[in-house]
C-alpha cells in the first residue's frame, strides 16, 4: 500500500481566471470547499500547489525544500521586483544579499528613518491645513516618497517628486494588472531604473557621496561573494527595492485611517499614548487587512509532507491574508481587536502579513521594522496630532483587486493641527 495520498485537487484546465476573480479569498474559498489547507490546481497553464496555514508556511520557508530562482511571473518581476533582486536568489548568495539590506535596518538607521518621517508629517499637515479636503492615499504616497528618498541618500529635485511618486506607485499598484496599468508599471520601472542607475555610478566616480548608511552609499559599494560591485541595473534594483515598499506602506496607513474610523473604541484606547497599545493597532491593522496576498516558490527537490507528494519544480503559493486570518491560530479572525496582541507569543510562521520565517536565512520581508516604524508615526499623527472629518464616502475595499486600496482612498475634509 503506498505511503503518501492524493492531494485534493481542482479539475479543469487552468484556474488563473478564478485567482484573478477571487483575489485574497481564492486559496481560503478552497481551502474551505476541500477542507484542507494544502491543494493542487492549474496556475498560468502549470501544475501548482497552493498553502496555508502556519504549518504550511513553516515547510514553504524550509530553504531545503523550495527555491525563489524563476518562481516570480514574469510580470510581477517586470513590474513589482525587477530583475536580479534579492527576492529571486537561493542559498549563499541570498544570504550575503540579504545581509546587505539588514545592515541598513539598524536602531540607529530605524531612528533616523523615524525622525524623517516625522518631519515629513509635519509638512504635510501644514500643507493640509491650507485646503478644504486631502485624499490621504494620494497624499501619504508623496510623504512617504520624500521620506523614502531622503532615508535612502537619494537625492530628489522638488519639482520631481510627484513624478517619482508616480512611477513608484505604479510599480506595486500594477502587478496583477493586465493592459495599460501593466505596462503603467512596466515603464515606471525602466524609467526610475534608469535614474537610480545613473546616481550609483555618479556615486562610484565620487560625484555625489550620501551618508555612509544609507541605502545608495552601501548597496553602490556592496561587493559580491566573489568580492565584484554589484552590476549598476542590480545596484539600482535593490535601492528601488528599498524606496517602492516605503512607498507601499500609505496603503497600510490607508487601512489604519480606515481602522481609526471604523473602530472608534479601539481609537479611544490610543489617547493614553500608551506605546505599547499603538505598536498592538499597527500589528493588528498588519493582520486584519489584506495587502500582499500570497508569496511563491518552486518545489526544489521531491519531498512528502503530510502524506503528500511535492514534485521537484512544482509552483507553489503559500497564502499570506488566509495564514493572517487562520482560525486555528487566530481567536475570531475576522473581527478587529489590538488586544489579541497584548499576550501573542509570535510564532514567525503564523503571523505573516510581510512574509514568515527567519530575516537572514530566508526571505521574509528585509522592511518589517521599517514598515512598523512608520506606521507608528503615521498611526500617531493620524490619531492624537491632528483633527479632521471624514465626509460620507465608499469607504468599502476589494477583496478581489490586488492591492486592495479603499475606494474612495480615504478623504479628510477640514484637517487641522491638534494643539
Ligand atoms: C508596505 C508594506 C510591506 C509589505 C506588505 C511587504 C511584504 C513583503 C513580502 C510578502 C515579502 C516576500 C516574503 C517572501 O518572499 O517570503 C517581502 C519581501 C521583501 N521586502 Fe517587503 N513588504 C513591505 C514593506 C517593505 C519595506 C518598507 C521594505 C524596505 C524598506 C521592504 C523590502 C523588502 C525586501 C528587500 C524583500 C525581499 C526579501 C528577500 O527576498 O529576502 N518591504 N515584503
Amino acid at each position: 500500500m503506498s505511503d503518501t495520498n492524493q492531494m485534493p485537487r481542482e479539475e479543469g484546465i487552468d484556474h488563473s481566471l478564478s485567482l484573478m476573480r477571487e483575489g485574497y479569498m481564492y486559496i481560503l474559498n478552497r481551502r474551505q470547499s476541500f477542507n484542507s489547507n494544502v491543494f493542487e490546481t492549474r496556475l498560468l497553464g502549470k501544475k501548482a500547489i497552493c498553502m496555508v496555514g502556519k504549518d504550511a508556511a513553516e515547510v514553504f520557508y524550509d530553504t531545503e525544500k523550495f527555491k525563489r530562482k524563476d518562481a516570480a511571473p514574469n510580470r510581477a518581476v517586470q513590474t513589482l521586483f525587477g530583475k536580479n533582486g534579492v527576492q529571486a536568489l537561493d542559498g549563499q548568495d541570498h544570504k550575503h544579499r540579504k545581509e546587505m539590506f539588514m545592515s541598513i535596518m539598524s536602531p540607529e538607521g530605524l531612528q533616523r528613518l523615524t525622525d524623517i518621517t516625522k518631519k515629513q508629517w509635519n509638512t504635510a499637515l501644514n500643507k493640509w491645513e491650507q485646503v478644504d479636503e486631502v485624499i490621504l492615499y494620494e497624499e501619504v504616497k508623496e510623504v512617504l516618497c520624500r521620506t523614502a528618498c531622503q532615508w535612502a541618500g537619494v537625492p530628489l529635485e522638488e519639482d520631481d517628486v510627484k513624478e517619482m511618486t508616480k512611477d513608484l506607485a505604479a510599480m506595486f499598484e500594477s502587478p496583477a494588472a493586465v493592459g495599460p496599468n501593466h505596462w503603467l508599471g512596466r515603464n515606471a520601472r525602466n524609467k526610475v531604473e534608469n535614474w537610480i542607475g545613473e546616481l550609483v555610478d555618479k556615486m562610484r566616480n565620487g560625484e555625489i557621496n550620501p551618508p555612509e548608511d544609507t541605502a545608495l552609499h552601501r548597496f553602490a559599494w556592496h561587493r559580491d561573494l566573489e568580492g565584484n560591485l554589484l552590476d549598476t541595473k542590480t545596484a539600482a534594483v535593490e535601492v528601488i527595492n528599498i524606496l517602492r515598499p516605503i512607498v507601499a506602506i500609505a496603503i497600510f496607513i490607508n487601512f489604519t485611517a480606515l481602522a481609526l474610523h471604523h473602530f472608534p473604541e479601539e481609537r479611544e484606547k490610543l489617547e493614553s499614548h500608551d506605546e505599547k497599545f499603538a505598536q498592538m493597532f499597527v500589528q493588528e491593522v498588519r493582520r486584519f487587512y489584506p495587502f500582499f496576498p500570497f508569496v511563491v516558490a518552486l518545489v526544489k527537490k521531491d519531498f512528502t509532507w503530510n502524506g503528500y507528494k511535492f514534485k521537484e519544480g512544482t509552483l507553489t503559493l503559500l497564502d499570506l491574508y488566509g495564514t493572517n486570518h487562520d482560525p486555528e491560530v487566530w481567536k475570531n479572525p475576522d473581527v478587529f481587536s489590538p488586544d489579541r496582541f497584548a499576550k501573542w507569543e509570535g510564532s514567525p510562521f503564523s503571523f505573516i502579513p510581510q512574509g514568515g520565517g527567519d530575516y537572514f536565512m530566508g526571505h521574509r520581508c528585509a522592511g518589517e521594522w521599517v514598515t512598523i516604524e512608520v506606521m507608528k508615526v503615521s498611526l500617531d499623527y493620524l490619531a492624537n496630532r491632528m483633527e479632521y472629518e471624514v465626509p460620507n464616502q465608499d469607504l468599502s475595499y476589494s477583496m478581489v483587486s490586488i492591492p486592495s486600496i479603499p475606494h474612495s482612498k480615504v478623504v479628510l475634509k477640514n484637517v487641522k493641527r491638534k494643539l
